[in-house]
C-alpha cells in the first residue's frame, strides 16, 4: 500500500469564500489544491442558487463532478472547505467523498456560513466515510446577504492560520 503521507486542500465553493480559503490553506500547508467542481454549473443569481440547491437536496442527487483526484492514495489527510448550503455539504461534495475510499484518511472540515456554522455536515461527513477519521472542523463565517456583490472572506484569515497551526500543519 502506497504511503499516505501528502495532504490534499479539497474544496467546493460558488460565491468564493471557500475557495479563498482554500487557497491560504494550500499556501500555508504546501499541500495539493482541487475543486470540486459540478457538471453543470450553479445559476450565478443568489435567489436562483439556492432553489436549485434546495432542489438538490431534497432528491437527494448526485451531480456529476468534472474533474476526479489523481491518486487520492498518496493523502493521508484532506482539508475539505466548503459553504455550508442549506444545513449541510452542497450535494456535489456528497458525490465527492463517495467517489473515493477513505479509510484511514484524516478529515478536516472548513465551513464558511451565513450563521448556521457545520450545521449537520460533520454528521453527513461520518455517513458517507465511515471508514475515515474526523478531526477538528472549523466554520468562518461570511455573514451572507449577496455573496456575489461581496465577497466577505479575506485572506489571510487569521483564524485558519491559528487552526492549521493547532492541528500541526501551519507554518
Ligand atoms: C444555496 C445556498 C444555501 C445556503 N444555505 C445556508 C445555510 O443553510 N446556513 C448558512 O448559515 N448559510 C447558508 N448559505 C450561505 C453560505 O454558506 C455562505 O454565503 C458561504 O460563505 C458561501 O461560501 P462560498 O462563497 O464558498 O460559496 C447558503 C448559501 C447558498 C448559496
Amino acid at each position: 500500500m502506497q504511503v499516505q503521507n501528502k495532504t490534499l486542500v479539497a474544496y467546493f465553493s460558488w460565491s468564493g469564500n471557500a475557495g479563498t480559503l482554500a487557497g491560504q490553506i494550500e499556501r500555508e500547508t504546501g499541500s495539493d489544491l482541487f475543486e470540486i467542481k459540478t457538471v453543470t454549473p450553479y445559476p450565478g443569481t443568489y435567489n436562483e442558487c439556492i432553489e436549485i440547491a434546495k432542489q438538490e437536496q431534497n432528491n437527494n442527487a448526485r451531480p456529476a463532478l468534472t474533474e476526479s483526484v489523481v491518486n487520492m492514495a498518496q493523502y493521508g489527510k484532506v482539508i475539505l472547505c466548503y459553504p455550508n448550503w442549506w444545513g449541510t455539504l452542497p450535494m456535489g461534495v456528497f458525490t465527492f467523498l463517495e467517489a473515493y475510499d477513505f479509510s484511514g484518511k484524516t478529515i478536516y472540515h472548513l465551513v464558511t456560513h451565513g450563521g448556521s456554522r457545520f450545521g449537520r455536515s460533520l454528521d453527513d461527513i461520518k455517513k458517507l466515510c465511515p471508514r475515515a477519521v474526523t478531526g477538528e472542523g472549523l466554520s468562518v463565517s461570511a455573514f451572507d446577504t449577496n455573496p456575489k456583490d461581496v465577497t466577505r472572506v479575506t485572506t489571510p484569515n487569521r483564524t485558519v492560520t491559528a487552526w492549521l497551526r493547532k492541528l500541526g500543519m501551519g507554518q
